[in-house]
């Protein structure tokens, strides 16, 4: 039988090591979170050979004392919580006392730090624990050769300095994108690749995500006693085939969370299709006790206290600003922001009963050319209701109480777009998305009630595959619940006598045909429930107009008018925008006036 002993300390830190030195980007991640919990307000990253050879972090933050240099290469030895309220209200990156011992017992390990007010610095490594005097200015360096010198097992893992270098770029990123008050530099084999300034978040975010991600972003800051979300996300036009630019952070830690996650894909999964992803970099900040950051040794997970009420929170908040309305987005105030008080059954969501304070602003798309700035009440007054063409406006709104963003019809282009007047200069509007998100967004409501139900004079009867005729008899309460009357009329016919009213101009066969290819390969009790929004896109792609098809101002109008009504008017179901504004200033740039 074995007997049982204790591991001398240099394996407890090597299998240690196992969990947090996974790669030097983990090292990378390790130094930098240091850096930043002693305050340093300018980081220098140096790396060799993708971070193998060596990784060096310089710092200009409060430095190590003497006496505890050494401790800080030890195991369980940490300045940065003594107690377990400590723990439990943690405000720092770092508080396990376990980074520098475990990758120290990896790779060959120097610490050179100057403790703020001392004469000169001090310098440990993993073999010299009694600090030696050296020169240094300030703050700390710490080096990092020969990532798993003395583990070959692990070392086999790595890839090539390419790849490894990519996954600190990551890191690097990471780590700067939620503090942009700090000053970053990163170089690979001596070339300097990445120089971000101090800055602010929208900077720093411009400089980490991109200028076309910016151009496409809304910006988010809603706040509910103490959650907040802040940050920046992608409209639907930006998405991405890959999820390269998720950035989530927890009271400023990066965290792939499960809870996090499925609220963020659930707000965008009404404007978002098939494998496009969403970008984002958003922050949720929180009372510390409220999250627990102790569930892995990396700390890229979290446990949430209330994890539905932060789903709730983190969906809705999203959710807002990525629906806010055109009213909302199109008339951007001096400030550039719009502030919308939550409506009271958001309220009841968040579980709040104060008031919820949301800004958002689409950065570019909607900001005010030159020096107009359009304001809501003078859109208003533009459009008197006299002039307006409102013979035939069913859901237009009096313009004494309510604007008109989007203006006013002049004209119908090629069959496709509709062409509208409004104060800042002309809107652009393609018909057929327009329309398909409008009825998109009011089919929604028609199977979570009772459809209103259009009766058809004459049945409309047409020839069906067996297949067809099969999917029909399976899925007739479906499609029922739905507002289709459905039959067989013989063999190979169905027979339709009743639509969706909202359909009522469709094709019925096409649109009928549609459904049951649907509905085909589906157990008929999931069906609604797994597959509800292609089943409704599939119905308004179908109720929605056609290309040249005419349309009469009136009707153009009402389009307009539903549109300012809608939710998410701004894309169409596919994530593409539905209309574009040409201010007066852009097109007075168009024939060079006032050049
Ligand atoms: N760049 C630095 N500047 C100042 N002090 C540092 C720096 N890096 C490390 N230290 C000190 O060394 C100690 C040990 O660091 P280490 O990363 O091993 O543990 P930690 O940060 O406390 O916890 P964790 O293991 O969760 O990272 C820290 O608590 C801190 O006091
Ligand atoms: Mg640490």
């Amino acid at each position: 039988m074995p007997s049982i002993r204790k591991l001398p300390e240099v394996l407890i830190n090597q299998i240690a090591a196992g969990e947090v030195v996974e790669r030097p980007a983990s090292v990378l991640k390790e130094l930098l979170e240091n850096s930043l919990d002693a305050d340093s307000r300018a980081i220098e990253v140096q790396l060799t050979q993708g971070g193998i050879k060596q990784l060096r972090v310089t710092d200009d933050g409060c430095g190590i004392a003497k006496e505890d240099l050494a401790l800080a290469l030890e195991r369980h030895a940490t300045s940065k919580i003594a107690t377990l309220e400590d723990l439990e209200a943690v405000g720092t990156m770092g508080f396990r006392g376990e980074a520098l011992a475990a990758i120290s017992s990896v790779a060959r390990t120097r610490i050179t730090s100057r403790a703020r007010g001392t004469s000169h610095a001090w310098r440990v490594s993993e073999r010299e624990h009694e600090p030696m005097p050296a020169a240094l200015n300030g703050g700390t360096v710490v080096e990092v050769d020969d990532l798993y010198y003395n583990t070959p097992a692990r070392r086999k893992f790595l890839k090539s300095d390419a790849t490894e270098y990519g996954h600190c770029d990551d890191a690097f990123r990471r780590v700067a994108l939620a503090r942009p008050e700090v000053g970053f530099q990163l170089s690979h084999n001596g070339r300097v690749n990445l120089r971000l300034a101090p800055g602010d978040a929208e900077r720093r975010a411009r400089e980490i995500l991109g200028d076309d991600f910016m151009a496409q972003a809304r910006m988010i800051d809603v706040a509910s006693g103490a959650l907040r979300l802040f940050g920046f996300a992608s409209l639907p036009a930006y998405a991405r085939s890959n999820r390269d630019a998720q950035y989530f952070y927890v009271n400023g830690r990066f965290v792939r969370d499960k809870i996090i996650q499925h609220a963020l894909r659930q707000a965008y999964a009404d404007i978002l299709h098939g494998d496009r992803h969403a970008a984002y970099a958003l922050f949720l900040e929180l009372d510390p006790a409220g999250v627990d950051v102790n569930v892995h040794p990396a700390k890229t997970e979290v446990r949430f206290r209330e994890g539905r009420a932060i789903h709730q929170f983190v969906f809705h908040a999203l959710t807002r600003a990525l629906a806010a309305p055109v009213q909302a987005a199109i008339h951007v105030p001096e400030s550039n922001d719009y502030i919308a008080p939550a409506s009271p059954t958001e309220q009841a969501h968040l579980g709040v009963a104060e008031p919820v304070q949301a800004r958002y602003f689409s950065p570019t798309q909607f900001a005010p050319a030159g020096g107009r700035t359009p304001s809501f009440e003078a859109l208003g007054a533009f459009a008197p209701r006299n002039q307006a063409p409102n013979g035939a406006m069913p859901n237009a709104l009096p313009a004494t109480t309510q604007g008109a963003p989007l203006g006013y019809a002049i004209a119908q282009l090629h069959g496709i777009f509709v062409l509208a007047q409004n104060e800042s200069g002309l809107v652009l509007v393609d018909m057929h998305a327009a329309h398909e998100r409008i009825l998109y967004e009011q089919l929604k409501h028609v199977l979570d009630g009772t459809p209103g139900v259009q009766r058809l004079l004459i049945p409309a009867v047409f020839n069906a595959s067996k297949i067809e005729m099969a999917t029909a008899e399976d899925h007739a309460d479906t499609l029922q619940q739905m507002g289709f009357d459905v039959a067989p009329a013989g063999p190979n016919e169905l027979a339709v006598r009743s639509v969706p009213a909202l359909l009522a101009r469709a094709s019925v066969m096409d649109l009928l045909r549609a459904l049951l290819g649907e509905l085909r390969d589906f157990p008929a009790t999931e069906v609604i429930a797994a597959r509800r929004n292609e089943l409704l896109g599939t119905m308004a792609c179908h109720g929605a107009v056609r290309a040249n098809r005419q349309l009469t101002l009136p009707e153009m109008n009402a389009l307009l008018r539903d549109m300012e009504a809608t939710e998410r008017a701004d894309q169409c179901n596919h994530g593409r925008p539905t209309w574009v504004q040409l201010s007066m200033n852009e097109l007075d740039k168009l024939f060079m006036r006032g050049q």
